[in-house]
């Protein structure tokens, strides 16, 4: 059925897009055809002829409503442009070299050819709709998660909800991929603590985490405590021979004493004796980790690494950069399978900032360039766009855009964001809870959609201060604390 019909415009139609006056039910962001050529509607104006002069508008409306006086609706026509995707041919996707003719009949795209055309995968992963069309946006496995996914947007935007489904996904396959999910406050693990029973045994959280220091590298503790080439020498062979030496595990305190032993020269070891006893303060390395690597990364589970407990962030840093380096340095000798690494507030573990301690940074820098060669993939959640190191946000080929406000973080995702258009940069802001757009390596053209609604429920919505404060002054020992104090 007709919605519309081609016109003749200054630059248009011509082989990258065309205009149409709309004569049927189309909105923006919808798609559409010509003969075979599929196009997205990226803007709708409206005209008027009557109201086409300020000066007689002006004149007219001091006397009476110009509507009053003239049919004016009836003139009213609406024009949309369209931005050209493709053309199908038989089961392919070609480039379009000639234009489409003014005159010609514009359609509503068929859900079959904009699968087409966007590159959906009937057996992806689930993660929204194009509501406008009634069709499920399921994106290839693979494409989405291989090269690597960044996913960007302000705060309460639907960043952490768009996750939540991607897990969904993820679990529900046979042959599910190991992920490991950094929740730095815990919302995951609380939100995967009731699962619906086809999720059962799939998710394991794992909480008050302890580093076993026979496991800890020299080029960790190089990264750990910023050491000059000649102290990760030392630390190195100090290392080597408590390895020669003692059978089994050791803790750091053991490492301390043999620094203090060593013929390591005065300054050398007074530095490095000062970083271990820093490190220690911690309190967090013990004789083993707090859960072995094997069953960390496993096929069939989630694995939610609960930082809530922990205010430090050179801490959290820690616990990321001890993980992310022995489950990359395991996964490129074959000792574990492939997985996905899941960090949220990314910025906080690769910023770009220059007082960044490099601590988890320079990891995430590895996998990010390398991992796809092995099979370990990134997934960097950020709020702050700008904050997060280029180096690991222009390897992720996936961007998944919910809203995002400030010019400079658009700007910044527009740079290192392939297929991003002038047009979604002006779009980006104005999205609701839950759109996303979805660009990059993961479908064949930018997607926008709406996020599913997520399997898991919970009761949990987004609190209001009102809630928080009732939930608070419900718990009567807290509030007979508060009124001393008053
Ligand atoms: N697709 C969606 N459908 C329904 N509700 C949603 C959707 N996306 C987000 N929400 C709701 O919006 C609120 C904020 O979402 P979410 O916590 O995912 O935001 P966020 O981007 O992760 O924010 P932050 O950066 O603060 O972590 C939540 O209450 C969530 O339930
Ligand atoms: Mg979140």
């Amino acid at each position: 059925m007709s919605i519309g019909t081609v016109i003749s415009t200054q630059d248009s139609p011509n082989t990258t897009k065309f205009s149409f006056v709309i004569s049927g039910d189309i909105k923006k962001n919808m798609y559409v055809k010509v003969n075979n050529v599929i196009a997205v509607v990226e803007e709708i104006y409206t005209f008027n002829p009557y109201y086409e002069h300020a000066d007689s508008v002006s004149y007219y409306e001091k006397e009476k409503s110009l509507s009053q006086i003239y049919p004016t609706t009836e003139s009213e026509f609406k024009v949309a442009d369209a931005l050209i995707m493709g053309e199908i041919k038989g089961d392919r996707v070609e480039r379009v070299i000639f234009p489409v003719n003014p005159g010609e009949n514009v359609e509503i795209a068929d859900n079959q050819s904009i699968s087409k055309i966007l590159g959906l995968d009937d057996k992806g992963l689930w993660l929204g709709n194009i509501n406008t069309h009634n069709l499920k946006v399921k994106i290839n496995m693979n494409r989405l998660l291989k090269k690597h996914l960044a996913i960007l947007a302000i705060s309460g935007a639907g960043k952490s909800y768009f996750v939540s489904v991607i897990l969904e996904e993820l679990m529900k396959r046979k042959t599910m991929l190991p992920i490991i999910l950094i929740d730095v406050h815990g919302e995951y693990s609380k939100l995967f603590k009731s699962l619906p029973k086809e999720f059962n045994g799939k998710v394991k959280v794992i909480q008050n985490i302890k580093i076993g220091f026979k496991n800890v590298d020299p080029m960790m503790l190089a990264h750990w405590m910023s050491l000059t080439g000649i102290q990760t020498r030392e630390i190195s062979s100090q290392l080597a021979k408590i390895e020669k030496e003692v059978q089994g595990t050791y803790d750091i305190d053991l490492v301390i004493d043999k620094v203090k032993e060593s013929n390591i020269s005065t300054n050398t070891k007074n530095s490095l004796i000062k970083w271990l006893e820093y490190l220690k303060t911690f309190g967090m390395f013990g004789k083993v980790d707090s859960i072995n690597i094997h069953e960390l990364v496993k096929p069939g589970q989630l694995s939610i690494i609960d930082l809530r407990e922990i205010d430090s962030l050179t801490i959290k840093q820690i616990i990321v950069s001890y993980y992310a380096r022995r489950m990359f340095n395991k996964r490129k000798k074959d000792e574990l399978p492939p997985f996905s690494l899941i960090i949220e507030e990314a910025h906080n573990f690769a910023s770009q900032a220059k007082e960044d301690k490099n601590i988890s940074k320079s990891i995430l820098q590895t996998i990010a360039r390398e991992g796809r060669k092995f099979g370990a993939s990134l997934v960097v959640i950020s709020q702050r766009p700008v904050q997060l190191d280029t180096t690991v946000l222009s390897q992720c080929n996936s961007h998944a855009i919910l809203r995002v406000t400030n010019p400079n973080d658009i700007k910044h995702i527009q740079e290192s964001s392939e297929g991003f258009t002038t047009q979604m940069a002006k779009d980006i802001p104005g999205l609701a809870v839950g759109e996303v757009f979805l660009t990059g390596e993961a479908v064949n053209k930018p997607v926008l959609f709406k996020v599913r609604k997520r399997i898991i429920d919970t009761s949990e919505k987004d609190k209001t201060l009102d809630d928080m404060l009732k939930e608070w002054m419900g718990k009567g020992d807290k509030v007979d604390n508060v009124s001393t104090f008053i």
